[in-house]
């Protein structure tokens, strides 16, 4: 208990969504991801690399209150009803989520809050969608399987994506560092003294659209775009090889090649491109861009003393935020 009350951390306390006292409450947490090494190569059955970025997280809580199935977050707060495009993946994630475990929507509550950036690449749209499975399932006091939680979570992506890999699914869920290929992950022994910079560009990325525009480029150009696919591919099981052996400097080479790459598939972006340059100008040992691309997030891999000047030079060049974290996604 604590000796005195605390107004100050009364004050700034959010009860927006918090159910009333005496309520049975589920609640659900996920955390962000980052993809080091893979992206949209993991949809045509490539490896990819991705840490867990465990500080920045949805938190989803549900009850049941009146009759009226409603849902609370920081876009839109209102009748699930009438909830508008934004919410149409959280709503596929509370209704599969209730077929699932045989409850109805009837008087439903789901609030979801967090600090992951839409639309960046950080699996916000999956993390909601897994905060959300958790919290409606414990409502109702079902404790799912984890292969159940990843279809559930799926289902949702499938509205946010299209035909999603499954790679955000399962980052946003376990808490270290994978390699995932075909559905699956396994965890990788990250031994790399260096720490990650990641930076907002800014600019809103749709991840549906960069996998369809790598789809078309397939269909037009098999051979050449399938080159492009295979040497992504076989950068990320060389880039573990690193992590695991504490190769900075093969490591950031590797990104920045990756980074070319994914520009030739068509998935960067000016701002992207910016932020590449300036943080391998400021002495980054490589960079690239991270997650679906057309705008997000880049990440950069640096020398841990050499952090808060590549944070600074990302900055000048326009990043609207930057995050440093270890090589295991903690924050510095
Ligand atoms: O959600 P994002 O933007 O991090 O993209 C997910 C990664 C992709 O490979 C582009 C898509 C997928 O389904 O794996």
């Amino acid at each position: 208990m604590p000796s005195s009350f605390d107004v100050t951390s009364l004050a700034s306390l959010d009860t927006s969504a918090l159910p009333r006292i005496g309520r049975a409450v589920g609640r659900g947490s996920a955390h962000a991801k980052l993809i080091l090494f893979g992206e949209h190569v993991v949809v045509y059955g490539k490896p990819a690399v991705a840490l867990p970025l465990r500080a920045m997280r949805m938190r989803a809580t549900a009850w049941r209150e009146g009759t009226e199935p409603r849902f609370e977050s920081d876009h839109y707060t209102g009748p699930l009803a009438t909830a508008p495009e934004i919410v149409e993946a959280p709503r596929k994630a509370i209704e599969e989520t209730l077929r699932a475990i045989g409850g109805d929507l009837e008087g439903l509550t789901v609030a979801v809050r967090g600090n992951i950036p839409l639309g960046r690449g950080l699996g916000s749209s999956a993390a909601a969608a897994g905060a959300i499975v958790d919290a409606v399932s414990r409502l109702h006091n079902v404790t799912l399987s984890g292969g159940e939680h990843f279809a559930l979570v799926q289902l949702a992506e499938q509205v946010a994506h299209g035909k999603p890999s499954g790679l955000d699914a399962l980052a946003t869920t376990i808490p270290s560092p994978i390699r995932f290929q075909n559905a699956s992950a396994v965890p990788v022994p990250v031994a790399l003294d260096a720490c990650f910079v990641i930076a907002d560009t800014g600019v809103h990325g749709s991840t549906r659209q960069a996998v369809d525009d790598v789809r078309t480029s397939l269909e037009r150009d098999n051979d050449s775009t399938m080159a492009t696919i295979d040497a992504l591919g076989e950068l990320s099981d060389s880039a573990i090889a690193d992590l695991e052996t504490n190769e900075p400097r093969s490591l950031g080479a590797r990104m920045s090649q990756a980074h070319e790459l994914l520009s030739k598939l068509g998935v960067s972006h000016p701002a992207l491109d910016g932020l590449v340059a300036a943080a391998t100008g400021a002495g980054a040992f490589g960079a690239k861009l991270t997650g679906g691309g057309l705008g997000g997030c880049i990440v950069a891999v640096v020398e841990r003393g050499n952090a808060s000047a590549v944070a600074s030079a990302l900055q000048s060049a326009g990043a609207i935020q930057t995050w440093s974290v270890t090589s295991t996604g903690t924050p510095l």
